[in-house]
């Protein structure tokens, strides 16, 4: 039969709704092996995981669901950002004025603000738990030891994207953390003070002016900020998540026990409900928090008022109070070696068989908890002891500063870190154990160091144990 076009133009307006859903969902209702399979492999954002999930995998108490979280509250970040980016100016004359009326102008324009600043901060604390079990579980070891590298440059820009993210209202704290880490980038001037060198070689000042486009913050620092938050360190951050997704796939999978049963079942349902119930607790646990509780916003930036104390978000904390007893040490040393350290781990300890197994047993454990009280013991006494009776500028105020470069708390707690953990090596003969030491005073250091900066550091960086007894002013 010859059907005329009007015909067939007819007939395919009729089936419209039904050939879209074809061209949409290419493969049949997934309830057999072969659709459950065919369904994970065609779809876009189902291919990147695989067609079988092991059921290790899908035990809670093994991932605790922490890198799936993480990624969700980027995604809630990134969308929440985006919209943003619609009214937000990144001029030191609007962006403050923008972000008021973002925070009481605009419709829900405050949900969105609090729902990007909280899901992007607690980025910060479920990337580091995610870290601890993927460190705790030994499954940082072969062949995994590249993905734990990407992990840890996920780490990194997890915590500047926070930073920067934090400039951008260009209120009292933006600007005052501004300047704040200005100075941390100059840290090494400190160095070459000491040596006598800054004026024919002064790397530290060079780095801060070319942070902050001058010698003060500003419209360049404001510009380039935003750019680096919404342009250069998402971009960063997609690649290395990219290649961390596509890595777990090439690596088998996630970690698991040697030797444990292969058993496995199909993505379809029972890993795609997994993930759902994660992304609904996440959804509800942002809206909720950021229904309750709003996002700071300070005075407009006034360069002439100081803020006391000025503090770095809470995240860079624990650094600002190691600077605070020498900026090089403090600034450039130790974090420098704490990401060194945590890099090295998976290069430093090859043992096999630890994969898949919490603390890698019993003598893991043990090992852990003598490290957590005895690195919270001795920072606790180190630190009790620089706040009653100084450090050396106290006692000799001519010492020379090279010597506090030197010999200083921050400096003193990372010779502890290195000494306990190579005497563990030494004592139990197994480098996981020495990694197990280290990293639980890694955690241990960063945990009591922002404690301190927090909540124990007041005006003019003197301790008190409560904020109502800061003098006011
Ligand atoms: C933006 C930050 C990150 C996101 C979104 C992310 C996401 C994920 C996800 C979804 C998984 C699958 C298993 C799970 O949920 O635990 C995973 C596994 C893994 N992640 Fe991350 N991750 C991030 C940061 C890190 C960091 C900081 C490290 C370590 C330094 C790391 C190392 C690993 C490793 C080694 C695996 C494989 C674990 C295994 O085989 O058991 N990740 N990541």
């Amino acid at each position: 039969m010859n059907r005329s076009g009007m015909d067939k133009f007819k007939e395919n307006l009729k089936n419209i709704r039904a050939s879209f859903a074809a061209s949409l969902l290419r493969t049949k209702r997934p309830i057999s092996g072969r659709s459950r399979a065919a369904v994970m492999l065609n779809n876009f954002f189902l291919h990147i995981q695989g067609v079988r999930t092991n059921i290790n995998t899908l035990r809670p108490s093994y991932t605790f669901g922490l890198g799936l979280v993480s990624l969700f509250l980027l995604f809630f970040t990134t969308i929440s950002g985006i919209l943003l980016m619609i009214y937000y100016s990144p001029s030191t004359g609007e962006a403050y004025n923008t972000v008021k009326d973002i925070t009481y102008v605009v419709f829900a324009g405050s949900l969105m603000r609090n729902v990007h600043k909280w899901a992007g901060e607690g980025m910060i604390i479920f990337v580091m738990l995610h870290m601890a079990r993927v460190f705790y579980t030994g499954s940082y070891s072969r062949p995994r030891e590249f993905n734990w590298l990407v992990g840890i440059m996920l780490l990194i820009l997890t915590f500047v994207l926070n930073l920067s993210g934090y400039m951008l209202p260009w209120d009292q704290l933006s600007y005052w953390a501004l300047v704040i880490v200005s100075n941390i980038i100059q840290s090494s001037k400190e160095l070459t003070d000491a040596l006598g060198i800054t004026p024919y070689f002064d790397i530290g000042g060079m780095a801060k002016e070319f942070f902050l486009g001058g010698t003060v913050p500003g419209k360049a620092t404001l510009i380039r900020v935003y750019f680096l938050h919404i342009m250069l360190l998402p971009i960063l951050l997609f690649i290395f998540l990219g290649v961390h997704f596509w890595r777990i796939r090439k690596d088998g999978g996630l970690s698991r026990p040697a030797g444990s049963a292969e058993k496995s079942v199909f993505s379809w349902p029972d890993l795609l409900r997994a993930e759902t119930a994660v992304f609904m607790l996440c959804l509800a646990g942002v809206l909720v928090y950021s229904f309750y509780v709003d996002a700071p916003l300070r005075e407009m930036a006034n360069p002439l008022i100081p803020e006391n104390p000025a503090k770095a978000p809470w995240y860079f904390l624990g650094l600002q109070e190691m600077v605070s007893y020498s900026a090089f040490m403090g600034g450039i040393v130790a974090p420098g070696l704490a990401i060194l350290g945590l890099a090295l781990i998976p290069y430093l300890d090859r043992e096999d068989g630890h994969a898949g197994i919490w603390f890698s047993g019993r003598q893991g454990k043990i090992t852990a908890l003598q490290s957590m009280f005895a690195g919270a013991a001795v920072l606790a006494g180190l630190l009790a002891f620089v706040i009653r009776f100084g450090w050396f500028r106290n006692w000799w105020p001519d010492v020379p500063q090279i010597l506090i470069i030197m010999v200083n708390p921050a400096g003193i707690w990372v010779a502890f870190v290195a000494l306990w953990s190579l005497r563990v090596i030494k004592k139990t003969g197994s480098t996981r154990m020495g990694a197990i030491a280290l990293f639980t005073m890694f955690l241990v250091g960063y945990v009591m160091l922002t404690y301190v900066g927090t909540e124990l550091r007041g005006p003019n960086w003197e301790f008190y144990w409560l904020k109502s007894q800061w003098p006011m002013h």
